[in-house]
């Protein structure tokens, strides 16, 4: 597709890839509807990257939120992309691993796509253009590792939910891709105490020039999976 002129939502768009993701959309000509929980990091990513971003204050967990937000914004003006990229991820022992924790790695990274995702579809088959649904998944969606196990269920999860969405959408004009990057040096591992980041990580703006390129393939061009990784992974010797 041509970026220009073109209407796009970004969910996690107030830090890390998501606010990687909304400036190289914007720089292309693309009306970024950015959401997030925290305004306060929204409006910071709009004064880097201008007015062509639309902050929206949103907790993609929220089921009745988000379609009352889509009823209100969406009619006339149609979204042709959607990137699903909020996400998070707590990392412990399945012994160590709290309900709450596990609870909201399934809100966020599972229920949350989907509820974006139930009510931005049947816009896009209103679209006479060809749209676009990016699922941001991880390496972690397709291998298992100690430690990761929730984390892992909701990024094996999401690679499911995009293949078979890949299928059902394609004669409705809609492309459906699932990214399964490596680590990536962002806010993510905040949480995490073992994680430091390291200069190998990946870089933000490295996701978002893949995202633009898988997004500008011709109509009938589908890359469906695409897995990036750093080449060194290892932290550069001191
Ligand atoms: N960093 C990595 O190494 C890596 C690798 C592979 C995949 N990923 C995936 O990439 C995606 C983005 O992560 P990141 O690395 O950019 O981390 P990040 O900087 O922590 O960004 C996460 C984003 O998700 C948003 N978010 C969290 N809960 C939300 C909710 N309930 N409703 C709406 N937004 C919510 C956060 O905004 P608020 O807090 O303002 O709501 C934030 O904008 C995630 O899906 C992650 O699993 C990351």
């Amino acid at each position: 597709m041509n970026l220009e002129g073109k209407v796009a939502i970004v969910t996690g768009a107030s830090s890390g890839i998501g606010a990687e993701f909304s400036k190289i959309l914007v720089e292309s000509g693309t009306k970024v509807y950015g959401l997030a929980r925290s305004m306060e990091k929204l409006n910071n990513v709009q004064e880097h990257i201008g007015n062509g971003f639309v902050p929206v204050q949103m907790d993609i967990t929220r089921h009745e939120a988000v379609d009352g937000w889509v009823d209100s914004t969406f009619g006339k003006e149609l979204p042709d992309i959607l990137v699903n990229n909020a996400g998070l991820g707590y990392f412990a022992n399945i012994d160590n691993l709290g309900l709450k924790e596990w609870q909201q790695m399934m809100d966020v990274n599972l229920s949350g796509v989907f509820y974006t995702t139930r009510t931005i579809v049947p816009l896009m088959k209103k679209n006479a253009n060809v749209c676009h649904i990016v699922n941001i998944a991880s390496i972690a969606g397709l291998m298992g590792n100690p430690t990761l196990s929730a984390y892992n269920a909701t990024k094996f999860g999401l690679r499911g939910f995009s293949e078979a969405l890949f299928k059902e959408l394609r004669f409705d004009g809609i492309k459906v891709t699932c990214f399964f990057p490596g680590s990536i040096a962002t806010n993510f591992f905040d949480s995490i105490e073992t994680m430091n980041l390291h200069a190998n990580m990946m870089q933000p703006s490295d996701i978002a020039k893949t995202l633009k390129f898988v997004l500008e393939t011709s109509d009938n061009y589908l890359i469906n999976e695409l897995t990036m990784r750093p080449l060194n992974p290892k932290p550069p010797k001191e």
